[in-house]
């Protein structure tokens, strides 16, 4: 092998830790300095521990082209299992990885997404209505609100229409897990007290459990509609050749689909509507093209119609995706670049390095979300390259088109009807090692219009 150059990092015992440090309490700004000081891919050691950050866009397209058996990602997500538990498609590897996301994959078909998109429609309306009245403004912190919203679409869709009645008593039955999923990472150290947020989230998946396991002999007895639009019915009926999922795995993916589908959206979301609201041009567009394509009809299709508020999504993705790195455990040698990462590293592509790359963004800092409208052919390679906030290949975002949607259709209702003032005036601090939150929450003056 010729790629035997050294990846560039901290030198010495104490300024690895210190970096390693910083990557798990302010993961965005210690990205950002190594970054700076040793270039988009960089490698930091402490004791048998090699992570290798790559934040070249080559260089990334490069480890998503390399054949997933040189990774495994059952160790890196292993603290999560007590949520998401042993047999979910996040910590599955190999053929057991391709069975179980192979079978939920159909659940997410084009005819669903359309009638998602009307629920998600009415839950938003749901919501403003109740927490809002027209022409008086109210403070609130619309994080707190924007994790309501995504726990009750969340519940709507998986569960469909049947359970709509229950989708709040649901979704805090499932919080306590999901609180402890957004833990750091010393935070889901095993512990022995009956009050962490570990056991918390053990006793939430055990009421999960008997909760699903309920709905799965009600839905057997009634019989399941083939035509049914609800995530829970699909994975019940999804078979490839004679292979079914058994009940645990099902359970598995169920809540894996909320786990990974319910702290990403709604931080994505208070991202977007934080940097539109600054921005009063962004927050005018996007309520004139509402007021035109949006009404209580929205389908899928019409996301198209509402190019701005995808594109608003798009840049608020950009500069704020839901992770700061997504990390696999590297069990061959393999080349990146001019670097060989060793067996036993653990890689961690970066998209908050890459969309924040000066090469490929002009401006990068800025917020602008007509750079997604206009094609621009001298960079447009690259900027499909750098900008993955869904991940890309085998182990992609599952839920990226549901996303995507509700983000826009959100979006675009909220600019609709909602004046915004976020009570600092500026972009929260980020937060979070998983998933990058608003620290803080998002305070604002809220007024609704319509
Ligand atoms: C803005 C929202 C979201 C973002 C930014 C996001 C991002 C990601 C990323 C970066 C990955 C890992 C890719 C990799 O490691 O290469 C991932 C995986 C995954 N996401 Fe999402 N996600 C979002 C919403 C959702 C939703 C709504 C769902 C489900 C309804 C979902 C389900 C999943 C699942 C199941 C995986 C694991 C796939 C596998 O291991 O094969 N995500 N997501």
């Amino acid at each position: 092998m010729n790629n035997n150059e050294a990846i560039p990092g901290p030198r010495g015992a104490r300024a690895n830790l210190k970096t390693a440090k910083a990557l798990v309490t302010e993961p965005c700004g210690a990205l950002d300095a190594l970054a700076a000081d040793h270039g988009l891919t960089s490698q930091v050691t402490v004791g048998p521990l090699r992570l290798v950050i790559v934040g070249d866009h080559e260089h990334v397209a490069q480890v998503l082209a390399t054949d997933n058996l040189a990774f495994r990602w059952r160790r890196v997500a292993q603290t999560l299992t007590i949520v998401i538990g042993k047999t979910s498609m996040i910590v599955s590897d190999g053929e057991d990885h391709k069975r179980r996301r192979g079978l939920a994959q159909p659940a997410f078909a084009k005819r669903r997404l359309d009638s998602w998109a009307t629920r998600i429609i009415e839950e938003t309306d749901r919501l403003i209505d109740e927490e809002f009245t027209v022409g008086s403004p109210r403070k609130a912190d619309l994080h707190v609100l924007h994790r309501t919203l995504i726990r009750r679409i969340s519940v709507r869709v998986l569960f469909g229409d049947s359970l709509r009645e229950r989708a709040d008593e649901i979704g805090e039955r499932i919080e306590p897990a999901m609180q402890y999923a957004g833990q750091p990472a010393l935070g889901q150290i095993p512990h022995p007290l009956p009050f962490t947020f570990r056991a918390r989230a053990k006793r939430a998946r055990i009421e999960v459990d008997s909760l699903l396991d309920a709905v799965f002999r009600e839905r057997r007895v009634a019989g399941i509609d083939p035509e049914s639009d609800s995530l829970v019915d699909a994975l019940l009926l999804a078979k490839t050749e004679g292979q079914v999922l058994d009940d645990a795995e099902l359970r598995d993916q169920i809540v894996t689909l909320i786990g990974a589908g319910y702290d990403t959206t709604s931080a994505v979301l208070s991202w977007t509507i934080a940097r539109a609201a600054l921005h009063p041009t962004a927050w005018q567009l996007l309520r004139a093209e509402a007021a035109q394509q949006l009404d209580n009809a929205a389908t899928h299709a019409r996301v198209k119609a509402i190019p701005y508020a995808s594109a608003t999504v798009d840049e608020a993705l950009r500069l704020h995706p839901a992770g700061p790195f997504s990390p696999r455990e590297v069990v061959r040698d393999i080349e990146v670049g001019p670097y060989t990462v060793r067996k036993g590293s653990v890689l961690a592509y970066s998209p908050h390095l890459m969309g924040r790359d000066a090469r490929v963004w002009d401006n990068p800092l800025s917020f602008q979300p007509d750079r997604f409208l206009a094609t621009n052919p001298g960079v447009e390679h690259q900027r499909r390259l750098a900008w993955i906030p869904f991940g890309r290949g085998s182990r992609s975002c599952i839920g990226f088109a549901l996303a995507q949607m509700q983000l826009a259709l959100l979006t675009a209702r909220f600019a609709q009807r909602l004046d915004i003032a976020l009570t600092d005036g500026s972009i929260p601090k980020p937060s979070g090692l998983i998933v990058t939150r608003p620290d803080g929450g998002l305070p604002a003056t809220v007024t609704r219009q319509t």
